[in-house]
């Protein structure tokens, strides 16, 4: 498939758009530094997939926070374990994700799976995998090519 254009010149900080790519919804998420932060502060060890790398993020990917700029995620929007799409739970005191001390991310209404705001997945989950992070590049502040 080709590659699609998102332009995120209207993306607020601390939300998210979904573009479609082959088929699949993208989600571009801008973390506030506050988001940042908190998603820094993870334990790395309440996470099941600390350390992915190829299939589940291009190669250039490094780092917890699993971007290329830190501000601005880029994540599949495909629950790891059957396919599902995660609800956005960007929110340190969202209901519903059965956790305490959420500190925001996805939450998959399916069988409970949650993510990280860089689409970590957390332990004790169906979910074996982090969330795909697809290839993606800036092609200027406002423009990103994905695929
Ligand atoms: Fe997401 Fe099962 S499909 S937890």
């Amino acid at each position: 498939g080709a590659p699609v254009r998102a332009d995120i010149s209207r993306l607020e900080p601390g939300q998210r758009v979904i573009v479609e790519w082959r088929g699949r919804p993208v989600w571009i998420i801008s973390r506030t530094p506050e988001m940042i932060a908190r998603t820094q502060a993870i334990d790395v060890t309440s996470l099941a997939d600390p350390d992915s790398n190829v299939p589940q993020q291009p190669a250039y990917i490094a780092g917890g926070l699993r971007s290329v700029t830190p501000e601005i995620g880029v994540l599949v929007g495909i629950c790891t374990h059957l396919g599902c799409s995660p609800l956005f739970r960007p929110e340190p005191d969202a209901a519903g994700v059965g956790v305490d001390n959420w500190p925001g991310g996805f939450f998959c209404p399916c069988h409970a799976s949650r993510f990280d705001l860089a689409g970590r997945v957390f332990s004790n989950v169906p979910a074996p995998t982090n969330l795909e992070v697809p290839p993606y590049r800036f092609a200027s502040d406002d423009i990103i090519v994905i695929g």
